[in-house]
């Protein structure tokens, strides 16, 4: 067992629809998982979070239930992001008010003030007293390695699980941001409904993902293996006709098909973006480009798709997963209030 650390010391969650991130000053960033958590419906302890409980989604008996406390970037649940934050915490060895001086944790810009105060009081009820929130786009576009502390104009887009949010920034705030529910989930949904149409199979959502993750690609030339051969991925699934299990193998243009209809949203909304950003603020958009971050970064050819739907220059971070929670360490250790806490 490792030593609780001693002293107190700042903590930065982002506290995704897909991916829970911790970071913990001086120890780096501790916790990646799922934001999953599994709970014992009638006793309600924890019985797992993370990857142990999202190993458990569509096994478990009905004495557990394993629950995904935000959806589309919507807090479903706040008493079981008490207890993710909680049962993390404890496993974590930081789960004491002395040890734990700053919490920032942070949410999606479009959550409602009675969520914000919510998130707020959850930091009281774990024996945190200084908790803030602020918005993951500015986070995002922090640890993504803009500084967005120059009266110069950045737009982000983070294409989440839950939702893809557009931010344009300058000195070290949100100018304008749109959201939409149009992310990975929703992808996952579209890949497994159309199994279901097309081939007659019935697929759980992880499985879906998993194609996607295979075969996720926006452009024309498709994934290839080794060999050259174009990548396919095999789903195992229930066969609606027999009933029985059955296994089908998906092609990366069949899911190209699903992401492109998807996409015309995302699209549609960053051209919104730049049609409602002041025009001062624009011009300093196509200079600096459009940065892509979030685990939708990682789908090939967006750098292409969103260049050629908007004319401006497009930056994929290299690290899409973690910005959000790197972005926690900067605004963490930046003191000025202006550019901290409650907005
Ligand atoms: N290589 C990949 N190709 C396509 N999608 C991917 C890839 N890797 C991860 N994803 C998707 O990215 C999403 C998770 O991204 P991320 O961790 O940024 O979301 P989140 O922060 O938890 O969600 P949100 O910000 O919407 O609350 C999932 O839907 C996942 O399937
Ligand atoms: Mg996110």
């Amino acid at each position: 067992m490792s030593e609780k650390p001693k002293g107190s010391f700042n903590v930065g969650v982002d506290l995704g629809t897909s991916n829970l991130l911790i970071y913990v000053e001086g120890r780096g960033t501790i916790f990646n998982e799922p934001s999953y958590i599994a709970v014992d419906k009638a006793t309600k302890q924890v019985v797992s979070v993370g990857f142990d409980a999202a190993e458990l989604v569509g096994k478990v008996h009905d004495k557990v239930e394993v629950v995904k406390p935000l959806q589309g970037g919507v807090i479903s649940d706040v008493s079981m992001i008490r207890e993710i934050l909680n049962f993390t915490f404890d496993q974590l060895f930081v789960n004491s008010s002395q040890q734990i001086n700053k919490l920032l944790i942070c949410i999606p810009s479009e959550i409602t003030e009675t969520e914000k105060a919510a998130i707020l009081q959850l930091g009281e009820e774990l024996g945190i007293d200084d908790t803030k929130i602020d918005e993951e786009i500015k986070a995002a576009a922090i640890g993504s390695g803009v500084d967005i502390y120059t009266p110069s104009g950045h737009l982000v887009v983070d294409l989440g699980g839950g939702t893809t949010d557009f931010g344009v920034l300058s000195l070290g705030d949100v100018v304008l941001s749109k959201s939409i529910k149009v992310a990975g989930d929703y992808f996952d949904k579209q890949i497994s409904d159309y199994v279901k149409e097309k081939h007659k199979l019935e697929i759980g959502p992880q499985t879906a993902e998993k194609a996607k993750i295979a075969l996720a690609s926006l452009t024309g030339d498709m994934p290839k293996d080794e060999s050259g051969k174009p990548l396919t991925f095999d789903v195992m699934g229930r066969d609606l006709v027999s009933g029985l299990p059955k296994k089908v193998t998906l092609e990366a243009s069949e899911i190209r098909t699903i992401l492109l209809d998807a996409f015309e949203a995302v699209k549609a909304t960053l051209i919104a973006t730049l049609e409602t950003t002041p025009p001062e603020l624009a011009g300093d958009l196509v200079d600096n480009g459009i940065i892509v971050t979030g685990g939708g970064a990682k789908i090939k050819g967006i750098k292409d798709y969103i260049e050629q739907a908007t004319n401006v220059e497009v930056h994929i971070s290299p690290t899409p997963l973690t910005d959000v929670v790197d972005g926690t360490k900067k605004l963490l250790k930046i003191n000025k209030n202006h550019y901290f806490g409650e907005f």
